[in-house]
């Protein structure tokens, strides 16, 4: 009986006819937004995106519809442009709830423009909060990350540890992204807000129709790991093997991408069935696992039969050493805890780059 609740409550019937609650997904042609518009989608949701394709490509959406059979809205332009995010909301006024992935996220660009950095994360925010209260929607699912927490003290990492201060640009945009929320949520008793804390996310959808798409040279471990696997960077660099854990490098909890987006649907749930217990809530999202970058490889060879030319090269500036999340209060809290294994999860990632290599 609770499948069926679950079914109808996102299913608003006017007149008699079926309408699905619409959900707005920005920055929904990028990695994680694209397999969250997924995750909507098969739960029933109808999905608008928009993106200003600065860092990802408009066949995301043939991918989405080749897995989903649904193409969803789409709609660019640039959020930091609040006449045009106002045009938008006037033109969809169904939208129930909104979730914001769209920002610049590489770590060591935003040190390089931390301007670019602060001026684009932090005014489309603004542009999405202030479009939010003119046109009266409530519900927001923030992407934050664990990079807010740097090197915690205490491993694993639970919600209520000290905010460090950031070690990149891109790190304290998401902290004070998530005080603006907190500040703006303190004078608009209508505002709810759920921000989920990525650790790693890796791996891509299993049909191999959509994944992650670096442009130019992959700044995360993953994406290098299967363009060396492929032929298309010639050797891997590992950053540095002298940390202070079992094999020398440094440990992430890698999350799988579908299990990260499945998440977002449950907040969206949560926030829209007001079972939300304050206006702002966060939560931590990993395995709980941690993994070293050797690790990482030994399993990438196992399940590929792979040999990966690899070599240890020393740190890499703005690394810590270690995390892993503690994510019994999002498995508490939300009913959900990461499902797939990591040898799973590269084999996805391995699947989507011999399918890329196939275009
Ligand atoms: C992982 C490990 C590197 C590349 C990421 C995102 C950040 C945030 C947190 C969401 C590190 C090592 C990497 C390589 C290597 N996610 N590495 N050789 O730095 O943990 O941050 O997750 O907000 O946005 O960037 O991820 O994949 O860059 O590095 O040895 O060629 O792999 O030193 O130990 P990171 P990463």
């Amino acid at each position: 009986m609770n499948i069926v609740f679950t079914i109808f409550d996102k299913i608003l019937f006017k007149n008699k006819t079926i309408v699905k609650k619409r959900i707005l997904v920005t920055g929904g042609t990028g990695y994680i937004g694209s397999h969250t518009v997924v995750e909507l989608q098969n739960s029933g949701f109808d999905v608008i995106i928009i993106d200003d394709l600065s860092n990802s490509k408009i066949e995301v959406l043939n991918g989405i519809e080749k897995i989903t059979g649904i193409k969803p809205v789409f709609e660019q332009f640039d959020l930091t442009d609040i006449d045009k995010c106002k045009r938008f909301f006037n033109k969809y006024t169904d939208i129930e709830a909104i979730i914001h992935f769209a920002a610049y996220k590489a770590v060591g660009e935003s040190v390089e423009k931390p301007l670019k950095y602060y001026r684009n994360n932090l005014l489309s925010l603004m542009s999405l909060l202030e479009s939010m209260q003119t046109f009266s929607i409530r519900n927001l699912v923030f992407s934050s990350s664990c990079t807010i927490y740097g090197q915690p003290e205490k491993l694993p990492v639970t919600e209520d540890a000290p905010v460090q201060e950031a070690i990149s640009p891109y790190g304290n945009t998401k902290q004070i992204a998530e005080e603006i929320i907190r500040d703006t949520i303190k004078t608009d008793k209508n505002l709810k807000t759920i921000a989920l804390r990525y650790f790693n996310p890796i791996g891509a959808h299993p049909s191999a129709h959509i994944g992650e798409l670096p442009i130019g040279i992959p700044n995360n471990l993953i994406p290098f790991v299967t363009q060396t696997a492929i032929g298309i960077r010639e050797q891997l660099r590992v950053f540095g093997n002298d940390y202070n854990t079992p094999d020398g490098t440094a440990i992430r909890d890698y999350i799988n991408v579908v299990d990260l987006a499945k998440a977002h649907v449950i907040a969206i749930e949560r926030l829209l069935n007001n079972n939300n217990k304050k206006a702002f809530e966060y939560f931590n999202l990993g395995t709980g696992q941690g993994v070293s970058v050797l690790e990482i490889i030994n399993s990438f060879e196992k399940v590929t039969g792979i040999k990966l030319n690899y070599k240890i090269v020393d740190r890499r500036a703005g690394d810590i050493e270690k995390v892993w999340a503690d994510t019994s209060f999002a498995n508490k809290e939300l009913g959900w805890q990461a499902e797939k294994s990591l040898d799973e999860t590269l084999l996805s990632a391995w699947k989507w780059e011999k399918r890329l290599s196939e275009e």
